[in-house]
């Protein structure tokens, strides 16, 4: 099943479940940055919540908003009544630390999952796994190798290859060229996230039953691509655009009415 598939499969299921409810869930998406991806991502989201029968208002903040003035609208979000969860849309502008913003959104309305407090698992590892679980990926006591290390992808998706008892081997912008290479080679599923275009291509060489997982999205002159370019020799290789971007979406949502549920 393509991802789109999946994703209109999944999404049935979460419509007929919210129409169940006698209270719809509800969402608050701040966005504050004007750039095209984060402009694509919140037309997502917000298509979603309406296909989803899901409550969501868009919080449009200018470019000069300062750090204390985003703060003061978290505030308010943390303590209404009115939304299950929100989210801050990243990246945000400069003159606001991404850190000081993620630590102040409550855990309890967190739908991202990147408090370190929070119960929840950030979305697009979250949107990987249950994907790899619905293709029936193999993953007990195989190789996981995790290209990029960043807070929201590279490392809780490591840290969630482990809990599949993968053997996970996290290589990063450091790490030696030839390793890169050995560690490819032998791997089973290959998660990259790391923005560079068609990085992995056939310079190297995998398994022939191996997953890729493409996170990466770039704006090259030809279009969006992902950090792997099209067609590997693998078993199954994850589609840019089309790909974990839908997985990702799906998951904010899968943990909005985890919230939801936790308060109702
Ligand atoms: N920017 C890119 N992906 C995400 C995401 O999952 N959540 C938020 N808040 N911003 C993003």
């Amino acid at each position: 099943m393509t991802i789109k598939e999946y994703v209109a499969f999944r999404k049935d299921e979460i419509r007929n479940l919210v129409y169940s409810f006698d209270r719809k869930p509800s969402i608050a998406i701040v966005q504050v940055n004007e750039d095209a991806g984060s402009c694509a991502y919140v037309r997502g989201k917000l298509k979603d919540a309406d296909e989803l029968g899901v409550k969501a208002d868009l919080i449009k903040l200018p470019l000069e908003t300062t750090q204390e003035e985003l703060l003061e609208v978290i505030n308010k979000l943390n303590n209404d009544h009115e939304h299950d969860g929100f989210i801050v849309q990243m990246p945000l502008p400069k003159g606001i630390n991404e850190d000081v913003i993620k630590l102040a959104v409550s855990p309890k309305k967190d739908v991202d999952g990147f408090h370190p407090l929070s119960s929840l698992v950030p979305c697009t590892p979250k949107g990987i796994i249950n994907y790899l679980h619905f293709e029936k990926i193999d993953m007990q006591g195989k190789n996981a190798v995790v290209i990029g290390r960043s807070n929201i992808v590279g490392k809780p998706m490591a840290k969630l290859l482990l809990k599949e008892n993968m053997n996970v081997t996290v290589l990063h912008s450091k790490t030696f060229p030839e390793d890169m290479a050995f560690y490819i080679a032998h791997a089973d599923v290959i998660v990259v996230a790391i923005g560079k275009a068609g990085f992995l291509d056939n310079r190297f060489t995998y398994k022939k039953d191996a997953v890729i997982v493409d996170v990466g999205i770039s704006r090259t002159e030809e279009g969006l691509k992902g950090d792997a370019i099209m067609g590997l020799p693998v078993r199954l290789q994850t589609p840019v655009p089309g790909g974990v971007g839908l997985l990702t979406r799906l998951a904010l949502y899968e943990n909005l009415l985890e919230i939801y549920s936790a308060t109702k």
